[in-house]
Parts: structure tokens; C-alpha cells; sequence
């Protein structure tokens, strides 16, 4: 099971209310999330991380809020033969080598099921970071694991469908983050990848993509700046479970969950 963009308290709650039941009623085996609006929208912190370990995240994805709260740089600075839960989040694999932290992780489930979680960073509108195609092919080359889920955290539906097609039956699961809004495109492509343009946020709603309305609409009508608020209403969260082969890695069945409070 992956969760999206869980963003800011209201994100955090809703999280917490549904993801213990989630996890009894679909046996889930195997349970990532995206954390990078998890502290107030803007990043997250250790003891939020924590948190969000103890409801059962194996490993935590992020993406270009990462480093907005400066307290996970030391939380992430452990070795890459850690397993330590600083190990286990994650932040894109195409940043700069010298970044705190890293953007792959290799993992063994109770039963002994080996997996490997991955996130990238999209280039079409965001900031610039290396190809994160050419990334998956050097990651992929050094992964032993058959179960691999790669969470792409990029804006342009275009770049994620493309990554989506060039990973078909190299990995599990491409499942977007980013934009916030979940996409009805969920599917299996044809070697057994399962797909989603973007899983969607784990947050408010009645917002626009998580921050107070007013205060973007203020920002949309007179270009001013102004401090972004995570709004509370309408808390929704947005997972995608995914059933796959352990032995081979292919992906039998994609279903899309968003529960509202
Ligand atoms: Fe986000
Ligand atoms: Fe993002």
C-alpha cells in the first residue's frame, strides 16, 4: 500500500484514523508513504518521521519539500548499510550526490520477501535535478530485490506516463506524487507494471492542494507575496494498493482508496 503526499496536521490525522484498519482489511504487507508536506505542508521532522514509522511505514518517500524542515539533514545522515528508520526515508535518487540522505531502499519483510523502494524527482516544470531516467536504469542495474516500487514525484503527467512505459516490467509498481490530485488512470501496463499518474494528497480538500484557500487565491489575484497556511477542511486520504507476484515482481491488481473522515 503507498499514501500519498500526507500534508500538514489535517493530512497526519486522517492517516492515522484510517490506516489501522487498511492494514488489517487488505493484509497489507508492505506500507510506504509520502512525507514531504508532513509537517505543516512544508517538509517534515524527525518526530513526525517517527510517527509515521510507528503506524507501520516501512520506508517513507518525499520529493522537493524535503529539505524544508533542516532538522531531517542529520536524521538522514546515517550509513547506506543502515536499516535505522533515518535509512528508510527517503529523498529523490536524481538529487546531487552530496545531499543528506538517499533515494533508494532495499529492504527484507518479516517473511523474508525482499523489496526495494525508489523515488524520483521529475524535470518538466521543477527545479532542475539529473535525469531521472537514466537514474532508474542505474538503480535498477544495482537492485536485487523483485518487488520494487518507484514513487515519481514530478508535475507533468506527460514526464510520469513516459517513466511509467520505459519501466514496464522492470519494476513493480510507478506510482506519481506532487501534484495533489489523485488520477483515475490507475492500470496494469502490458510486462506487469502497475501504474498511477499521481496516488493524490493525504490532506485537506477543501484547500487548494493542501494550503488555505484565501491565502492562494490572494496570491493567484494580485501576485504579492504572503505566507502559505495548510488548511484543516474535508481531510481525505488517498492510497493506492497494489497485489503483486513476491517471486517475480509483476503487479496482478492496482486499486485506487480515498476515505474521507
Ligand atoms: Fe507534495
Ligand atoms: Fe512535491
Amino acid at each position: 500500500m503507498f499514501v500519498g503526499d500526507i500534508f500538514g496536521s489535517a493530512g497526519r490525522h486522517i492517516v492515522r484514523e484510517h490506516l489501522p484498519h487498511l492494514l488489517e482489511t487488505h493484509s497489507v504487507d508492505l506500507l510506504i508513504v509520502n512525507g514531504e508536506n508532513a509537517a505543516g505542508g512544508f517538509g517534515i521532522t524527525p518526530s513526525i518521521a517517527e510517527d509515521l514509522f510507528d503506524l507501520g511505514a516501512h520506508v517513507i518517500t518525499t520529493g522537493n519539500h524535503i529539505w524544508d524542515k533542516r532538522e531531517i539533514f542529520e536524521y538522514m545522515n546515517v550509513p547506506s548499510d543502515s536499516h535505522a528508520r533515518g535509512r528508510r526515508i527517503l529523498r529523490p535518487a536524481n538529487y546531487a550526490v552530496t545531499t543528506p540522505g538517499f533515494g533508494v531502499y532495499e529492504g527484507v519483510l518479516a517473511d523474508g520477501q525482499a523489496y526495494a523502494v525508489f523515488n524520483l524527482q521529475g524535470r518538466v516544470f521543477m527545479s532542475s535535478c539529473d535525469d531521472p531516467f537514466r537514474k532508474a536504469d542505474e538503480l535498477l542495474s544495482k537492485i536485487k530485490a523483485k518487488v520494487i516500487l518507484l514513487d515519481v514525484h514530478a508535475e507533468a503527467t506527460s514526464e510520469k506516463v513516459a517513466l511509467g512505459w520505459y519501466l514496464d516490467g522492470r519494476v513493480t509498481a510507478v506510482l506519481g506524487t506532487h501534484t495533489h490530485i489523485p488520477t483515475a488512470d490507475e492500470r496494469l501496463l502490458p510486462q506487469g507494471t502497475a501504474y498511477q499518474t499521481d496516488v493524490g494528497m493525504s490532506g485537506p480538500y477543501d484547500s487548494v492542494i493542501g494550503v488555505e484557500r484565501e491565502l492562494v487565491l490572494q496570491r493567484f489575484l494580485t501576485g504579492m507575496p504572503g505566507k502559505f497556511e495548510p488548511a484543516k477542511a474535508n481531510p481525505k486520504l488517498c492510497a493506492t494498493l497494489i497485489e503483486c507476484d513476491g517471486a517475480t515482481g509483476r503487479a496482478c491488481r492496482i486499486q485506487r482508496i480515498m476515505l474521507g473522515e
